[in-house]
């Protein structure tokens, strides 16, 4: 760890912070020069998002001092975070979408006198976004029409206008496009070379090897390391992390198609305002993914082949019979087995404990007569555990309570254990998913097209697509642009397919 120089901005000691079951952070200490940019890496659950929560008075800790520009404080709440210089854009953004710009800049702010002159504020407002090289947008624009990218900058700018002296993100990017992301990591760079400090949470590590200047390393709780960044090796870091060595990524695509019948036909797909006229199929033991970016209608087709979308028509056929669109039948035949993006919004239950969500779309099999067996109920919940390598104290904990990548491994055991195997769709299966519980995800969906499932995702993780399509179709403002299949699924033509196919091949977007 580095010594608290005469520079350091924050200097915590010993910060701890306990849970029933489980210890979240255990005396850690940390130092951030000024003008420093900081990564924080470490598997899901490793208390990444615990620390940053202290820092800014959402979490109150167990032990441990935090001190800012040389100063311990007890940090009580947000306000007194935002009195000292510390602000979060945390991963749920929190703007009032109804308001616009400007209001959202300076609302809640402690910097505006009760008689104040808006047009200084609109005067400050704008020129924090031009720090950001965004001076050109709108201020009068309601933050409900952005894009998800662009309420990011707006909270850094609102952070910014606040005098924020360290600006801290939790997972910034892990709900972005490839393309925003590249518009976020510019506006760091701007803020960075202005001399701020940055803690930056993140599981995407090429962002970590192009932005901070160190990284610390958590892992169950432990502060293992700090490094600066010119030390470390993507495979380094990697080990780090996880505590051991990681082998790959990416397991072998056994071909499984052979050994199954059958498949899913898409003909005709049309969900309107989303995507038009769509036809693929993919027989039984492959993997389908549709890659695009936000608004190329990739999720539209998942949502629409899981039933999401009443407007939805074509012909959708499994194994030659036809699956009905816009109905939940498909789901509760146990054709369709659906993996959302949004885990917490629509995924898991997170107020009933873990197992009641491993067991939930299979309390079937657990009855007899329609009563239920708690004994049948226990045992399948210890199975699927172990099968999907849920990793929390006991499986009685709520699982709200559960890291990102453990919440993940929950709704694919819904697929798992199954009697007959069905079509798994999901939507972007890693997002927010550390790199051990990603290659454990992607194992499990070698496995189920080992067992004859069909696997269809829609993924803005080019890498990813690469990594597990065997077939991929791409897809640019809702038409098809292509469909490649084998050897041929290259990430050069789906790079050029998604970000513009009306550019010729060979020239640079
Ligand atoms: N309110 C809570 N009650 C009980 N346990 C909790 C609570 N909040 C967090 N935990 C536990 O503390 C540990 C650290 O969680 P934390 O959310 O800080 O991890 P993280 O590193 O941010 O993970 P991720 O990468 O998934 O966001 C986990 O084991 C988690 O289950
Ligand atoms: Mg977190």
């Amino acid at each position: 760890m580095q010594q608290s120089g005469s520079g350091a901005i924050l200097s915590i000691r010993g910060l701890t912070k306990r849970y029933a079951g489980a210890t979240a952070l255990n005396n850690v200490s940390f130092t951030l020069q000024a003008g420093e940019v900081r990564a924080i890496c470490g598997e899901n659950g490793a208390g990444k998002s615990t620390f940053v929560k202290m820092l800014m008075g959402i979490v109150q800790p167990d032990g441990g001092i935090i001190s800012v520009a040389g100063t311990a404080h007890e940090i009580r709440d947000a306000l007194q975070a935002q009195s000292l210089g510390l602000g979060l854009v945390a991963q749920e953004l929190s703007l009032a979408p109804d308001l616009s710009v400007l209001d959202n800049i300076w609302l809640g702010s402690t910097e505006v006198p009760f008689f104040h002159r808006r047009s200084s504020l609109r005067a400050r407002a704008q020129q924090a976004l031009a720090t950001l090289g965004v001076g050109d947008w709108d201020l009068d624009r309601t933050v409900g029409a952005l894009s998800i990218g662009q309420r990011q900058i707006v909270e850094i700018a609102r952070l910014l206008a606040r005098k924020a002296r360290v600006l801290i993100l939790d997972e910034p990017t892990a709900t972005l496009s490839d393309i925003e992301i590249e518009k976020l990591m510019q506006v760091l760079r701007a803020i960075k070379a202005r001399g701020h400090s940055i803690i930056y949470v993140s599981h995407r590590l090429g962002e970590v090897f192009e932005l901070c200047d160190s990284v610390s390393v958590l892992r169950n709780g432990e502060h293992i390391v700090t490094k600066p960044v010119r030390e470390l090796t993507r495979e380094s870091l990697i080990e780090l992390m996880l505590g051991r060595a990681f082998e790959e990524m990416y397991p072998e695509r056994a071909d499984a198609s052979a050994a199954h019948h059958g498949g899913l036909r898409i003909k005709n797909l049309h969900v309107p305002g989303a995507v038009e006229d769509l036809s693929v199929t993919a027989p039984r033991g492959k993997i389908l993914c549709f890659a695009g970016q936000l608004g190329s209608g990739a999720t539209a087709v998942t949502r629409a082949l899981a039933g999401l979308h009443d407007k939805a028509t074509g012909d959708i056929s499994i194994d030659g019979r036809t699956i009905r669109l816009g109905s939940a039948r498909p789901i509760l035949a146990g054709e369709v087995v659906f993996v959302t993006e949004d885990r917490a919004g629509e995924g898991i239950f997170p107020e009933l404990p873990v197992r009641d969500n491993l067991v939930v779309s299979k309390l079937a099999i657990c009855s007899r007569w329609g009563v239920i067996s708690w004994r049948a109920v226990r045992k399948l919940a210890d199975d699927l555990a172990a099968q999907v390598t849920v990793t929390c104290a006991h499986l009685g904990i709520k699982s709200g309570y559960l890291s990102g990548g453990n919440q993940q491994k929950l709704l694919f055991a819904r697929a798992v254990g199954r009697a007959t195997p069905a079509v798994l769709v999901m939507n972007e299966p890693t997002r927010g998913i550390d790199i051990g519980a990603r290659a454990e995800i992607y194992r499990l969906m070698r496995r189920l097209c080992g067992e004859g499932y069909v696997l269809l995702m829609a993924s803005s993780d080019i890498e990813e697509v690469v990594g597990m399509a065997d077939i991929v179709v791409t897809l640019y403002r809702g038409r098809v642009v292509a469909c490649y299949e084998g050897a041929a699924v290259r990430m050069p033509s789906i790079l050029r397919d998604i970000a513009n196919p009306d550019i010729p091949d060979g020239q640079v977007a």
